[in-house]
């Protein structure tokens, strides 16, 4: 007799997790020849040069086994971060971090305390261990650090901080967040999760690094996804006290780092200028899209990050989907609740040019005019 497999129950409820569309597909569905992908808050621009060409020396050697301790990353992101190599944690992408700290300190019944609408990865690691997931709603599009206090009990285990905020690229203060780290129990991980810190200009923003020193019970975590192009090859970090780290080391996979991504990280962080660069673009691109919404009428969230959040006052899966036959992939704000929204990453200036064109096309907006009287007409579609 056939017996159903029984997989535990805690994956019962749990949603596969729907990536941005990859730009193949799309071209091959709506039959495209030019597609772009705004949809993950990807880097637009590919690996630095020198990055690129230490890969491809480096491939001659993919024979053997990475190095399982990320050593000479680890000593140069030490340097970087002015850390010691002992307070890092090398990961395969900071998703992966994610997953080991839910993995050595949550178990069945323990409560986490997640931001909501943050990053998706956040509730399904919870519940993939059979955690209970305590939403704490933003309020005015960012993190309500007192109503997360308030949250706390005894059996809360972790603190989720998305800081900027995906989908929302708001961030909250130092102020906030010191007020925060006093009046949380010590016994609780505060997770900074700061994966779009590099373009952060707001001076209030907190660099979680500074609480380390005080609290024992923080861990940032950093990737080289977003600004050093480096998604498709998966390498985040972590950052935290010896004894956490030491808990995450225990539930490592081992070789969880493949070579050509930790040499890639390794070579990426010399080029400091190239950063700076790529910053650079980043606000050139918001400033361009910022000024198009004004001129348009729409409302956007303003944003320490590479994605802007905008209301369209329209179906938010009907624009992402009209967009996508035009070749312009999106998030649509449905899947965080926000059902008029998108998130968009900031792109090249042709990416931005044509994702404002495609958007006039399908949402029919038009750029206000102003009128004879020197008021602005409403905003509206039509
Ligand atoms: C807030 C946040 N944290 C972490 C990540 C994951 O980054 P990684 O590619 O390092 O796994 C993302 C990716 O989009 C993110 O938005």
């Amino acid at each position: 007799m056939d017996k159903a497999i029984l997989f535990r129950e805690e994956i019962e409820d749990l949603k596969i997790y729907e990536p941005g569309r990859p730009i193949s597909e799309v071209k091959s569905e709506f039959r495209l020849e030019e597609v772009i992908k705004l949809a993950s808050n990807e880097c637009p621009y590919p690996p630095f040069p020198e990055t690129i060409e230490a890969i491809k020396e480096d491939i001659s050697e993919a024979n053997r086994y990475p190095d399982n301790g990320c050593f000479v990353l680890k000593e140069k992101l030490a340097e970087h971060l002015n850390v010691k190599t002992q307070n890092l944690v090398v990961g395969n992408g900071s998703s992966e971090i994610l997953r080991l700290i839910a993995l050595a300190a949550l178990k069945p019944g323990d409560e986490a305390i997640i931001p909501h609408p943050s990053f998706i990865v956040y509730p399904t690691i919870t519940k993939l261990m059979g955690g209970v997931e305590r939403k704490v709603p933003l309020e005015n599009y960012r993190h309500s650090l007192n109503e997360m206090l308030n949250r706390i009990n005894d059996k809360t285990k972790i603190i989720f901080l998305c800081n900027p905020n995906n989908p929302t690229g708001t961030i909250f203060y130092k102020s906030e967040v010191e007020n925060f780290l006093d009046k949380a129990p010590r016994n609780i991980l505060v997770i900074f999760d700061e994966a779009y810190f590099e373009y952060v200009n707001d001076n209030r923003y907190p660099n979680g690094i500074d609480y380390l020193k005080n609290f024992k019970n923080v861990i940032v975590l950093r990737t080289f996804s977003k600004i050093y192009g480096l998604a498709g090859l998966r390498i985040g970090y972590g950052i935290a006290s010896k004894k956490i780290i030491e808990a995450i080391e225990k539930v490592r996979e081992p070789f969880n780092v493949n070579m050509l991504a930790q040499l890639a990280a390794t070579v990426s962080l010399e080029y400091k200028d190239e950063v700076e660069r790529r910053k650079k673009f980043n606000e050139e691109g918001k400033t361009y899209l910022y000024q198009q919404f004004e001129s348009l009428g729409l409302e956007y969230v303003p944003t320490e990050a590479n994605f802007i959040l905008v209301d369209l006052k329209r179906d938010s899966r009907k624009t992402f989907e009209d967009l996508l036959k035009l070749g312009i992939i999106v998030r649509p704000g449905d899947i965080f609740g926000y059902n008029t929204h998108i998130r968009l990453t900031i792109g090249t200036p042709s990416e931005n040019k044509k994702f404002i064109e495609g958007l006039q096309r399908v949402a029919g907006c038009r750029s206000q005019v102003t009128s004879r009287t020197g008021v602005s007409p409403v905003k509206k579609f039509q």
